[in-house]
């Protein structure tokens, strides 16, 4: 099977953007989708959720946290409107308000990272909201280096393991969808859902 990057969600193979068009499938009927991206990079996916939004006659109130002042050129506001926190997200994450429908984890994938990330941002997701965490494939944990730390396995790709070592999902979350490319070590997707609506 060939494998695309999408141009609609960023850096996703189809599992991927499956898993974030049944998250946003569900919240489309608002209004206004409030959404939080850790680690927007350049943009991509939040254009994208913009777009998937816009198109069913919603619209998207964004937040995105993106420590990488030095790559600006790399990592520009996505959107006007979008409102962005320059800094990592476990130092900025009390400037991301509460309320919020959706929360895309893919900022720093290490354990800590994701530890962190899970405690800062779950409770900012309403009833029925989301935390969708890329970079699940089994076959990329412990793969790779997130320039944090000693260049141990700890310190890559631990995405699944750090939910694991914190019994990720509490009550009333439930794991909504996972999907990963069988026949690729990237990406991979998980939809965790707060409870239902
Ligand atoms: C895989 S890219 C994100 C891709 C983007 N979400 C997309 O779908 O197109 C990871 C991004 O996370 C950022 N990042 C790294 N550590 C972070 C942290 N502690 N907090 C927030 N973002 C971080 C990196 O600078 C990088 O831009």
């Amino acid at each position: 099977m060939k494998h695309t990057l999408f141009e609609r969600y960023g850096m996703m193979f189809e599992e991927d953007c499956d898993v974030m068009d049944a998250a946003l499938s569900e919240l489309c009927k608002k209004a206004e989708v409030r959404v939080c991206e850790i680690g927007t990079y350049n943009g991509a996916t939040a254009r994208g959720m913009k777009k998937f939004l816009e198109d069913r006659g919603s619209t998207i109130r964004y937040w995105g946290v993106e420590p990488s002042l030095l790559l600006h050129d790399e990592c520009p506001d996505p959107f006007p409107g979008a409102v962005m926190i320059r800094t990592k997200s476990e130092e900025g994450f009390y400037l991301v308000p509460g309320g919020l429908d959706l929360v895309f984890v893919d900022g720093n994938h290490s354990r800590n990272g994701v530890i962190l990330d899970t405690f800062n941002f779950f409770s900012k997701v309403v009833r029925g909201g989301f935390m969708l965490y890329h970079d699940t494939n089994p076959k990329s944990q412990r793969t790779g280096y997130e320039y944090t730390g000693p260049e141990i396995p700890e310190f890559g790709i631990c995405v699944n393991e750090a939910l694991e070592l914190i019994g990720f999902p509490w009550e009333p979350w439930f794991l909504f969808m996972e999907k990963y490319p069988l026949d690729h070590h990237q990406n991979g997707m998980r939809a965790y859902r707060n409870g239902k609506p």
